[in-house]
């Protein structure tokens, strides 16, 4: 759960209810006057009052005082949860989406594939896409936001209750799209930190191969390489090292460190025969031995 969520789910019942009640009262009536006041013989004249003031004013005001009181709750409610008169010092966290994957990254530099924040902190979320526009959904907090390419969109909100929450993507972006899933962790007091420092070590603490295989899920390796020989948007990893890539002008090259690393860091310049040239740079997004490890993981695969 976050902050905002009893106003926003205030809005929306409000808006709801309001919106039943004068359907109802306008069909109902609709449907008795159409009865009370039908014609009755050929020659009948329609009469009556031409004008009520009284009337008037009350049909008028009354919607004008609703539709008032929707716009000041929801312009307040959007100007909370996209910036302007947040708190200015939140935790900020970037986001980046990209096809198929969410990306998440800490104020230390640590990217993770879930949205990790700590309890009862403002957060902000600094967003923009790699390639088509996204948007970042999370049901539970009543927020989505679309993610542009070129452009950075923001979202604040502070998580209320420890727990996991699922975020989805709600902007349709390609074949993929719908395994576009990752989670909100809402961390207790204390239990954030101790995460981060965690996570963010993690490969200085475990095995090459096995820090390659987390890597390998977190950097979005996954969405697009498979490791057991199926088929994917790029080259599976299976058996790949030591084997001769056919490129797509036609020469070959063998997989071994320098080209596997070549391939993260300029992926469009040789390209596997038979796959499309659509794989996102990692320049300056991936540390050395983010790929020593994951060149271990590849290696593993045979
Ligand atoms: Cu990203 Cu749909």
């Amino acid at each position: 759960m976050s902050e905002n969520v009893g106003r926003t789910d205030f809005l929306f019942h409000f808006i709801y209810y309001v919106a039943l009640f004068f359907f109802s009262l306008i069909m109902a009536l609709m449907i008795y006057f159409v009865f009370r006041y039908r014609r009755k013989s050929p020659q009948e004249l329609g009469t009556g009052p031409t004008h009520s003031t009284l009337l008037e004013v009350i049909w008028t005001g009354v919607p004008i005082v609703l539709v008032i009181a929707m716009f000041v709750i929801g312009f307040f409610e959007y100007m909370r949860t996209t910036g302007p008169v947040a708190s200015p010092n939140s935790y900020e966290i970037q986001v980046l989406g990209q096809k198929w994957k969410w990306q998440f990254t800490y104020p230390n530099g640590y990217v993770d594939q879930n949205l990790h924040v700590p309890v009862d902190t403002p957060v902000q979320l600094t967003m923009t896409s790699e390639d088509v526009i996204h948007s970042l959904f999370i049901p539970a907090f009543r927020m989505k936001q679309d993610v542009v390419p070129g452009r950075y969109t923001k979202m604040y909100f502070r998580g209320t209750a420890p727990g996991e929450y699922v975020i989805f993507c709600a902007e349709y972006c390609g074949t993929s799209h719908s395994d576009m899933l990752a989670r909100v962790v809402v961390h207790a007091p204390g239990e954030y930190e101790k995460w981060l420092e965690e996570a963010s070590n993690f490969i200085d603490k475990l095995p090459a191969t096995e820090a390659g295989a987390r890597l390998y899920l977190s950097r979005g390796c996954a969405s697009c390489h498979t490791a057991d020989g199926s088929a994917g948007t790029g080259p599976t990893f299976k058996a790949l090292f030591g084997h001769d890539q056919k490129l797509s002008d036609g020469s070959t090259v063998k997989v071994d460190e320098n080209y596997i690393r070549e391939s993260i860091i300029e992926p469009q310049v040789k390209v596997a025969a038979g796959f499309e040239p659509v794989m996102p740079t990692y320049k300056g997004r991936i540390k050395d031995k983010e790929i020593t490890v994951l060149i271990e993981y590849i290696k593993s695969l045979q």
